[in-house]
């Protein structure tokens, strides 16, 4: 077949013709700019920091650029962050040591306790939020207390999280940390009831305008890997699936959400991010009127970084347009290992 029978046929179109062309917006680095729909920015960036007592840091071998860090260390890291333009930290803790219910994560003295008195101290206007939950405090590493000794609950199995003695430790956690100046609490535990009960004991404490972020669709995840060893809360037998979520599911997510917005919630947290866009989008479009984090995981941090190293992908890149697919996605609010980074990398 000639040009003129594919022309007589239209099969092809006079190129003169075409009205709709997207590629006049693109070419031009000004104008493509101009009609970008979803931009980062330094400000949506929330920043992973782990407070220990030793003194001084030491890198997590998961997660290269990455620190244990002494309380003195996490000031100076927070003030790092701050110059890059990160507005807000997260701050987890290594207690000194761990017991059945995780006494540390009250206490006065505790480590993050101590991190909020001296990041709030030296640089008052950064937004500490503080994650609120049992499984880097208990001698077991689960999330709750453990069906057994004193708290046996006969007609549970034997060290099954229980949920609502649980609910009155994180309520103890979330009034600690607000005593000590957090600007934030954000319980990731996955019990039922848990905003709740936060939010009755942080009014009944005098808090009443102190937001609640709440982890309120956590999966049962393999990416949290790397955190574990951060974070050294790696259950010590089974995992998380009586409490955290299945993977397969969406609808599910859905319920989540609307019962932490019920109970309270400020603000509502999807986790993982990146294998989970479609459930940020969802949970986004049916709540549009509560802002929205995602918390970008340890495992997808530690994902970028080895194949960076390798040589395999361009990490400021490949990370710019994960960030970039999240907020893309429905995210107002990004948790995120690479916060610094990408701060520096956007400027
Ligand atoms: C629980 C908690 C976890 C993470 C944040 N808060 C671990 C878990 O649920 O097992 C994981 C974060 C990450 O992987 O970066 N306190």
């Amino acid at each position: 077949m000639n040009l003129l029978e594919l022309e007589k046929q239209k099969l092809i179109t006079d190129h003169r013709s075409l009205i709709t062309r997207p590629r006049r917006l693109r070419a031009n680095p000004a104008i493509r700019a101009m009609v970008r729909e979803t931009e980062l920015n330094a400000r949506d960036f929330i920043y992973p920091l782990f407070v220990r007592h030793e003194t001084g840091r030491s890198e997590i071998r998961s997660m290269p650029g990455v620190y244990q860090l002494s309380v003195e260390e996490a000031v100076r890291e927070t003030e790092t962050a701050s110059k890059s333009g990160v507005n807000a930290v997260i701050l987890f803790g290594i207690p000194k040591e761990k017991d059945p219910i995780g006494l540390e994560n009250f206490s006065e003295d505790g480590i993050v306790q101590q991190a909020i008195r001296a990041i709030k101290k030296e640089l008052p206007e950064m937004v500490v939020v503080t994650d609120v939950c049992l499984c880097e405090y208990t001698d077991h590493g689960h999330c709750g207390i453990l069906n057994t000794g004193e708290h046996f609950h006969a007609g549970l199995p034997e060290g099954y999280v229980l949920n609502d003695p649980t609910l009155d430790v994180l309520a103890k956690v979330a009034v600690s940390h607000a005593e000590c100046g957090a600007d934030i609490v954000a319980p990731s535990g996955m019990m039922d009831g848990m905003v709740v009960s936060i939010r009755e004991a942080l009014d009944i404490s005098g808090y009443e305008n102190l937001p609640i972020m709440s982890y309120a669709v956590k999966y049962a995840s393999s990416f949290y890997g790397p955190f574990r060893d951060a974070a050294e809360g790696a259950p010590k037998f089974g995992d998380r699936k009586s409490h955290q979520m299945d993977p397969g599911n969406v609808r599910e997510a859905l319920r989540e959400a609307a019962l932490d917005v019920e109970e309270g919630a400020d603000m509502l947290m999807v986790k993982p991010a990146l294998a989970y866009l479609d459930v940020i989008r969802v949970v986004k479009d049916a709540f549009p009127e509560l802002p929205m984090a995602a918390y970008n995981v340890s495992g997808e941090y530690s994902m970028i970084k080895a194949a960076a190293a390798n040589g395999w992908v361009d990490e400021e890149k490949v990370t710019l347009e994960t960030l970039t697919s999240i907020k893309r996605a429905g995210a107002d609010v990004i948790i995120t290992y690479h916060a610094v980074e990408a701060a520096k990398w956007l400027k």
